[in-house]
């Protein structure tokens, strides 16, 4: 940074690359970095806004050799913020948003290079546990081989990063042929590639699904990034993703021991307009309601993307063999199975657990290999 200026409540910046930035006051005041302001350790904050904010005003600003701000306040606290830490503001104030994670959407052709990783690797190893999260981060899932097959692994897997987000299914869960099935998923039939449990408030937003026997005819495994699903419908037909974003479908499921609803959109898009999660499952899907022309539109738009989904140049379809277990983000990856014959033994257990224990696992590891 070359120099600030301090104009009213605006601290005028000019970059030593000629850019120029603007922030706030209040922004600076409330993001003070000091001992006094956050805890040093947790960078927690230590007051109040109501006790400081209404009453800060800055007297001066200025760049050190350094290059970090200096502002000094009228009740004579200072504060002295990094230059990186500047510049990054200054970057999402001009652009109006922060820097987005780093996703990388894929279709059928992700098929020839799937994102594979080693057991023994990933549980022994942080550059290897790294690197399968910085996978299920970007790509939305990955592929472990390799794992034990012993019934219940799923768990040890999940605390590689995270915890297991027990439900009505239980801790852990199995996706087996059995008489009398009340899912679906316990059946040979296929199943459309869709998100789970979108009835459930919070939906888990990660899923695990561990092979422990495959020795059926087919029932294979349907993967589709839901994210770049959104990006083509935008390109094709930007007033169906409109109408799927702007209606909340309800979704239900109910057996003799649980009955859960939610109400939540097929395609859930942020304040920007960019896709942030998906709720598709035929299975457990209501029916719209409202005025007919509104219904019809509605369909319109749910079954082009549906028609999206199931194209096969978005698929990516493998077998999961024993000892083989996926991890994937269960608001952006559908998953489906193709149908099977039942007269072999396929078992898979699952769980569920959430993307927070994957982003934050990847970021100490990440922030380690740093040092
Ligand atoms: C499910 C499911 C996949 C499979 O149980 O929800 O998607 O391969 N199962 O059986
Ligand atoms: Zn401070
Ligand atoms: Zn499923």
């Amino acid at each position: 940074m070359r120099a600030a200026q301090l104009e009213g409540d605006v601290v005028r910046l000019e970059f030593a690359d000629g850019t120029r930035g603007a922030l706030h006051v209040l922004a600076l005041r409330d993001g003070c970095p000091c001992s006094e302001c956050r805890h040093p350790v947790s960078g927690q904050r230590l007051f109040e806004s109501l006790q400081v904010l209404p009453a800060a005003a800055a007297v001066s600003a200025r760049v050190t050799g350094e290059g970090s701000l200096e502002l000094d306040w009228s009740d004579a606290h200072h504060s002295s913020f990094p230059a990186a830490w500047v510049r990054g503001e200054a970057t999402a104030a001009a652009r109006g948003r922060r820097p987005a994670r780093n996703v990388q959407l894929w279709g059928a052709e992700l098929g020839d290079s799937l994102p594979e990783h080693l057991w023994p690797k990933v549980a022994e190893d942080d550059r290897a546990r790294a690197s399968w999260l910085r996978d299920v981060a970007r790509l939305g899932f990955a592929v472990l081989h390799g794992v034990p097959l012993e019934p219940g692994f799923v768990e040890p897997v999940t605390g590689l990063f995270g915890a297991v987000r027990e439900t009505n299914y239980g801790r852990v869960f199995d996706v087996a042929v059995s008489v009398g099935a009340t899912n679906l998923a316990d059946t040979a039939l296929p199943l459309s590639p869709h998100t789970d449990n979108p009835y459930r408030e919070p939906t888990p937003t990660v899923q695990l699904l561990h092979c422990l026997a495959s020795e059926v005819e087919g029932g294979h495994t349907v993967l589709v990034d839901g994210f770049a699903a959104v990006e083509r419908l935008r390109r094709g037909a930007p007033s169906r993703l409109a109408t799927l974003a702007g209606e909340p479908i309800r979704f239900a499921y109910r057996d003799e021991s649980a009955d859960l609803e939610a109400d939540v959109p097929v395609v859930s898009l942020d304040a920007h307009g960019d896709v942030v999660a998906l709720h598709l499952n035929n299975r457990s899907k209501g029916v719209p309601h409202g005025d007919p022309a509104g219904v019809a539109s509605w369909y319109d738009a749910y079954l082009g993307l549906v028609a999206l989904i199931e194209h096969a140049e978005l698929q990516v379809v493998f077998r999961l063999e024993p000892g083989d277990l996926i991890v994937f983000d269960n608001l952006r990856v559908l998953h489906g199975r193709t149908g099977f014959a039942s007269t072999g033994t396929r078992r898979l257990q699952g769980c569920y657990a959430d993307r927070d224990g994957v982003l934050s696992t990847l970021a100490v590891l990440e922030r380690e290999a740093m040092r």
